[in-house]
């Protein structure tokens, strides 16, 4: 067979993404680090604890590693809780703390991205309703602001808000994030506060700084109708994708936040994404189904014949990343890979994973969809929120009684797709042999 390899544009992104809670330890004024005092809240009882200890200084040594192994950029998050700990304290040594973390990066030659809000809220601020309460969108766009004030001599690409769907869904609907609700119309809020934090910020950070690129990372699902023939399924499964998928980023476009049963402009909210962040895990089938009401009458499942990742969260679905990419085109916007990776302790599935995504994403590069850069997730397995430590994403491993970490293959897998800006058919007989095939054909 013909030796080949698939190259990606010059100047690509290449790099691993964290965020705040779940790897600097020691997180105490945050909404997280009360929930995961509270019975049955996560996994075996488990707690971020000291995480992977980021705040006792041991960020230097993975990001020298990250940098060792070919990775020219970081996504990481600011620690909200950390920078405002009260509403009139902004605390100037957490700041410079996270200003040596940005400039350490740039040193060692890694474009920084940074997320400035992932999931976790300032106790103070969930204490006054969080995202609920409409008085959040100025209390952000102040954080936002000093935050940037703070940092634009290194960084340019900002993240507003990990995630707002999954926050959304997760906090208000299923109840698993705090503050643990399953109400409707407080989610429904919730999103139309995060529309206008977003949107905030995004003309806030670009008053500051003029060069910013600033945006979303959006969760994107795949939903596949599980019956071609049947157009309900088509229906539920467009459901779906409507509201997970497209609420955010076309409100964050339009500047209208499309609810089911009405929408609402927000004016100030048209054209604030200078790029558009994708985070792609996996994709499920939908089925229409009468029993599932509070679901949209949708039943979802993954295909029975995928392979599951270790707890059975993810299942390994790379033509969603190419969809996912496709779906991405409608908004016009330069797109990046904000996210992608899967919890496996053992390394047995991530090579391959890997590869297949990446393959996806060379794929969607050669129609010329304007892919600029990929962060898998993660660099050293952290805390993994309602799954605390049962879910192990890192390239490298983490043993969380000693700090010690350990190389997983994968990350020299990585290594070598991160130096050779491409990977070949020589390194997939090496890490995924069972690839070539399919990858590699004759
Ligand atoms: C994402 C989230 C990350 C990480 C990842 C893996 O939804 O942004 O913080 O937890 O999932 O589960």
């Amino acid at each position: 067979m013909a030796e080949a390899t698939f190259h990606f544009p010059r100047g690509f992104l290449w790099g691993t993404a964290t965020s705040s809670h779940q790897v600097e330890g020691s997180n105490t004024n945050n909404n997280w680090w009360a929930w995961e005092s509270e019975p049955d809240r996560i996994s075996l009882g488990q707690k971020s604890g000291l995480a992977c200890d980021w705040w006792g200084g041991r960020w230097r040594e993975d990001f020298d590693r990250a940098a060792e192994a070919g990775q020219n950029s970081h996504r990481l998050s600011i620690e909200w809780s950390r920078v405002q700990p009260t509403p009139d304290i902004w605390d100037e040594s957490a700041m410079d703390r996270y200003r040596e973390i940005v400039r350490r990066l740039v040193e060692l030659g890694m474009t920084p991205m940074v997320t400035l809000h992932h999931f976790t809220d300032p106790l103070w601020v969930a204490d006054q309703g969080g995202w609920e309460n409409e008085a959040i969108v100025g209390l952000f766009e102040k954080y936002a602001s000093r935050v940037v004030e703070a940092l634009q001599e290194y960084v340019n690409l900002w993240i507003t808000i990990n995630e707002p769907n999954v926050l959304a869904v997760s906090a208000y609907l299923l109840g698993v994030y705090p503050p643990g609700k399953n109400d409707l119309l407080a989610s429904m809020r919730v999103m139309t506060n995060l529309v206008h934090a977003h949107a905030a910020a995004y003309h806030a950070i670009h008053k500051q700084q003029s060069t910013a690129r600033v945006g979303l990372a959006v969760n994107y699902r795949g939903f596949l109708p599980a019956r071609k023939w049947f157009p309900l399924d088509h229906l539920v499964a467009k459901n779906h994708s409507n509201l997970f998928n497209d609420f955010f980023p076309q409100a964050c476009s339009s500047g209208v936040l499309n609810f089911p049963i009405r929408f609402k402009r927000l004016p100030l909210a048209k054209n604030t994404q200078d790029f558009l962040g994708i985070n792609y895990y996996t994709r499920e089938l939908v089925s229409f189904n009468l029993l599932y009401p509070g679901e949209l009458f949708g039943r979802r499942y993954f295909p029975p014949d995928a392979e599951l990742s270790e707890t059975g969260t993810i299942a390994n679905q790379p033509a969603g990343l190419f969809e996912a990419i496709k779906w991405g085109l409608q908004f016009n916007l330069p797109i990046i890979i904000t996210e992608n990776g899967v919890e496996d302790a053992d390394d047995s599935l991530r090579p391959r994973y890997l590869v297949q995504h990446l393959h996806q994403l060379w794929r969607a590069v050669n129609f010329n969809f304007p892919v600029k850069g990929f962060f898998h997730w993660t660099l050293v397995d952290n805390f993994e929120w309602e799954h605390g430590w049962t879910q192990r994403f890192g390239l490298w491993e983490l043993d969380i009684e000693t700090q010690a970490r350990s190389k997983r293959p994968s990350v020299d897998l990585y290594a070598e797709i991160c130096q050779e800006n491409g990977f070949s058919s020589e390194m997939v007989r090496r890490y995924a042999p069972e690839l070539i095939g399919e990858i590699f054909p004759d």
